[in-house]
């Protein structure tokens, strides 16, 4: 070890061990023939076993309707690993070692006979742990969370009750719900079933290495957050773009649209992080409540036709980085007439002492010209003497942006003297880069999501009261829009960054998009 390495290793303040005290149990997969299990949760958990996170001993059983043996299960987990792993190649020791706690039990998630499967899986021989402790994963159809919790209920396999010696815990995919009042009444049936503290909603942006750093960043440096309110920020901007279209999911889409699928969870979740107070400490449920709050500080939008704070879009066919790509109503299982906003950017304010004023400006969209997350910190300007006086709008204003993904890091964005005879000013950066200073690991989401579920740590999920409010918002601003159909200025080319309705929106109020770069501030 190098000794900037070794002093920078001895100034690291652990807030952990570094392993959580997970409990020895099974992990009851409902959807294991589904995508979700072979691309993400199988290959999280293989690399917490390989890393030694796992509980021991552990058991992990998938629940699906194919007829397949245990056997054919392993084999086929085991190629798509190959293929999603994020290490390669597969370690095989590990593999096999891990392997042999997978189960496969076939059955239908509406019948009861399948929960008398389960549980004779769940009975098989071994410590009293793998039969007590009980995480069931419900990566099905939202449609079928509650019946499974009836279910499982039913079959002694979840209790409400704290019994003695027991953990049995709920953890639930998006979508929660499709407005609020939906969500409301799968909160009731699954309260019926299981505590509020056994249900863990999923958000797989909280499980993110760079939103989780949101609240590092800010609560241990002093330097930014006295900057952060509305006395030294003039707007945020806050990116969400993926270069992929719908694909093959368009049933699903044509219910969700960008609304549902990525601002009502992830981007609110984000938003959150980087507008709440400090919470009281790092428990859980304070992080929670400050979150909360922050969602309740949100002024209601009502979405007029026309969009004064809202613009809907959709991408036609276009060309995303140089390949052709076909536009949103010819993908397969659309609709030809679909006014499904693949893209959606709003102006958001919050109504609290903090951000009176400030505007949040957000934007999330399909085909776009690049994958990328980010939030920029846009500061005011100077006062308008020296270089501003002479600069005009040519002196651009100080940013700081957070780079939640690809090339994750923080970037900050001043002026400096251009080097040279002549007296010119430009801005420059200053860079942190995760991969520069860590190293390329970066855990994945699910990796770090399956364990703090299992380690009973709530932080990062999503709670009930944080799901009301984010669908209040959202319920209003699709009541704006009252099925009206997208208006010309609300189409895009795939590979564009949305339509022009989308700089209209900013324009409004003097200001202008900062389209991502690889490496921006
Ligand atoms: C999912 C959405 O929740 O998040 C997808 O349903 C989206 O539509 C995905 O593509 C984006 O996640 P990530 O981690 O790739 O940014």
């Amino acid at each position: 070890m190098e000794i900037t390495e070794q002093l920078d290793e001895l100034m690291v303040c652990r807030l952990d061990s570094g392993q959580r005290k997970v409990q020895p149990g099974s992990l009851v997969i409902f959807g294991a023939s589904g995508d979700l299990t072979g691309r993400k949760l199988i290959p999280a958990l293989y690399h917490l076993f390989k890393d030694g996170q796992l509980p021991d001993p552990v058991r992990i059983i998938g629940v699906a309707r194919r007829e397949k043996s245990t056997e054919q299960w392993r084999q086929e987990l085991r190629a798509l690993l190959d293929q999603f792993s994020r290490t390669k190649p597969v370690d095989d020791t590990v593999w096999n070692r891990f392997a042999t706690g997978l189960f496969y039990c076939q059955g239908d998630q509406t019948e009861p006979a399948t929960y008398e499967r389960l549980k004779t899986v769940l009975s098989e021989p071994g410590v009293p742990a793998l039969r007590h402790n009980l995480l069931f994963y419900l990566a099905t159809l939202p449609s079928q969370f509650a019946e499974v919790t009836h279910h499982l209920s039913q079959a002694g396999l979840l209790s409400r009750e704290l019994q003695h010696g027991f953990r049995q815990k709920v953890v639930v995919e998006k979508p929660f719900g499709h407005d609020l009042v939906s969500a409301r009444k799968l909160n009731d049936e699954l309260t019926l079933y299981a505590h509020e503290r056994q249900i863990y909603r999923i958000d797989h942006y909280l499980g993110k290495e760079t939103v989780q750093n949101i609240l590092m960043f800010r609560f241990s440096n002093s330097l930014f957050e006295q900057l952060w309110n509305r006395q030294t920020i003039d707007h945020v901007q806050i990116t969400v773009s993926e270069k992929l279209g719908v694909g093959l999911r368009g049933v699903y889409y044509e219910e969700a649209g960008a609304l549902r699928d990525m601002f009502q969870n992830h981007i609110l979740q984000v938003l959150a992080l980087v507008a709440m107070e400090p919470p009281v400490s790092l428990e859980a449920e304070s992080i929670r409540d400050e979150k909360v709050k922050l969602l309740k500080s949100l002024r209601p939008i009502s979405a007029e036709p026309g969009g004064r704070q809202v613009v809907r879009g959709q991408y036609f066919a276009g060309q995303v980085a140089g390949q052709p790509m076909t536009g949103y109503r010819q993908e397969p299982k659309v609709r030809l007439d679909s006014h499904v906003e693949t893209f959606v950017a709003l102006r958001l304010y919050i109504d609290n002492w903090r951000w009176s004023g400030v505007p949040f400006y957000i934007r999330t969209g399909k085909a776009m010209p690049l994958s990328a997350s980010e939030v920029r910190v846009q500061f005011r300007p100077t006062p308008n003497v020296l270089f501003a006086a002479q600069c005009g709008p040519r002196l651009d204003a100080n940013a700081l942006t957070l780079r939640l993904q690809p090339n994750e890091g923080i970037s900050l964005r001043f002026n400096g003297k251009v080097p040279g005879t002549s007296l010119a000013v430009r801005p420059v950066r200053m860079h942190f880069s995760y991969n520069a200073e860590f190293g390329a690991y970066t855990p994945e989401a699910y990796e770090r999501l399956l364990l703090e579920a299992w380690a009973d740590d709530a932080t990062l999920f999503i709670r009930r009261d944080e799901v009301d409010a984010s669908w209040t918002l959202v319920d209003g601003i699709r009541q704006g829009w009252a099925d009206q159909p997208l208006t010309n200025r609300e189409f895009y080319a795939a590979g564009t960054w949305g339509p022009v309705a989308a700089d209209d929106l900013l324009a409004q109020t003097g200001h202008a998009w900062r389209n991502p770069q690889p490496m921006s501030a």
